[in-house]
């Protein structure tokens, strides 16, 4: 797998290079991009291909809706670049904007899942695609779990290559492959069917695994343990029974749940019917603190409290210790990094991931298959 930053800029001048990018960001309320950090993320690459006389199109999903639409990124990239966007996926424009492009310049097209052929990864398609340029590049490690089109269909016809951004979240997420010890991974977040095989890939590999938000409360369920209104999925019981007693898996120790004043603290044993987990609590913190202190990697994905509700209690405190700590520290997820962000805590960590999905299996499976299309 190479970089285009390893390809000469003499070689790119006037080359056509299709850049697949993770431009599905959230959008605000007035059509505006409310969080760049993906699409800053590819413009390190965007700028070398420009610097170095190439052009560009780029390409990305924005959303599951195919009706959504990536205008609102074409506004924001607008502001510090050279670009054009062609807004339908009527061919013949797409083919006539970027014959039209000069060198150095940008064209995006619209939001590839309009188009069902995309998800199918359908030959056709691909073919158009691979038509638009001489080269490819995937920049969007992010949607490299993704078997479409854009991801594993383009590599087969052009000389493809990461980005600078697919290669940063690449190097740093594969930290947990061969950890420095001990490696601590804290887990939390609802989705168990994504976190499960993580935190399996993990037990040999980890030397602390703490699972906390509502994934514990699944396994607390589980065990026999009252949770009262918390929010729970159904999971498998002997798995739970089998994460619950792993030497190396943390759970919490105490929780907060949620009052008229202020939260609560509770021993997990002392929860009743009528509470409901909203953080972890001030033992669980401390433990954790102490592991952190201690740890040479720690990875960080999904939140421990209802942070939208504004319970960052433990999160908090992890963020503390993860600033005192020497660990090389590494947080990921969508929910994770926004709840980072909102405390103004993005300087604690040594990497912010901005893949979610594809960093639990790229972390599970050990590759994925838009670096599989890179091989090639
Ligand atoms: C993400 O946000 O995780 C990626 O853009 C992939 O999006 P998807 O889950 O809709 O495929």
């Amino acid at each position: 797998m190479k970089c285009i930053h390893e390809i000469a800029p003499e070689l790119l001048e006037g080359k056509r290079v299709i850049v697949r990018a993770d431009f599905n960001v959230p959008i605000s309320k007035s059509g505006s991009v409310d969080e760049p950090a993906r699409i800053d993320g590819a413009m390190k690459t965007v700028t070398y291909l420009r610097n170095s006389g190439a052009r560009v199109i780029l390409i990305s999903h924005i959303g599951r809706d195919p009706q959504e639409t990536l205008r609102p990124v074409f506004e924001y990239l607008k502001k510090t670049t050279d670009v054009a966007f062609v807004d339908s996926w009527d061919e013949g424009r797409i083919s006539e904007a970027v014959n039209m492009l000069q060198n150095g310049q940008v064209v995006l097209l619209e939001n590839l899942r309009a188009k069902k052929e995309e998800e199918e990864n359908d030959p056709k398609f691909v073919e158009f695609l691979a038509s638009l340029a001489d080269t490819y590049v995937n920049d969007a490690f992010s949607v490299s779990h993704r078997a479409h089109a854009s991801v594993v269909g383009i590599p087969e016809h052009l000389k493809s290559y990461c980005g600078c951004q697919f290669k940063s979240e690449f190097e740093n997420i594969s930290r947990v492959f061969n950890p420095g010890h001990p490696f601590v991974v804290l887990m939390g977040g609802a989705k168990f069917e994504t976190k499960i095989p993580v935190i399996e890939s993990l037990l040999d590999k980890a030397d602390s695994i703490f699972v906390g938000g509502a994934l514990a409360n699944d396994i607390l369920k589980a065990n026999g343990y009252e949770v009262g209104q918390s929010k729970v999925n159904d999971m498998d019981k002997e798995y739970a029974k089998k994460i619950f007693t792993h030497e190396k898996v943390i759970l919490v120790e105490d929780v907060r749940v949620q009052s008229f004043l202020l939260p609560q603290n509770k021993n997990i044993s002392d929860v009743t019917p009528k509470d409901k987990i909203i953080d972890g609590g001030a033992k669980t913190a401390n433990v954790l603190a102490q592991k952190i202190k201690e740890a040479k990697l720690i990875v960080w994905n999904g939140p421990f409290g209802t942070f939208e509700q504004g319970n960052s209690f433990l999160s908090s405190k992890v963020i503390e210790a993860v600033a005192k700590s020497d660990a090389y520290s590494i947080v990921g997820g969508g929910d994770t990094v926004a709840e980072v962000k909102k405390l103004g805590r993005e300087k604690e960590f040594d990497f912010i991931s901005l893949s979610g999905g594809a960093m639990l299996e790229f972390i599970a499976d050990g590759t994925l298959p838009g670096i599989e299309a890179l091989k090639c």
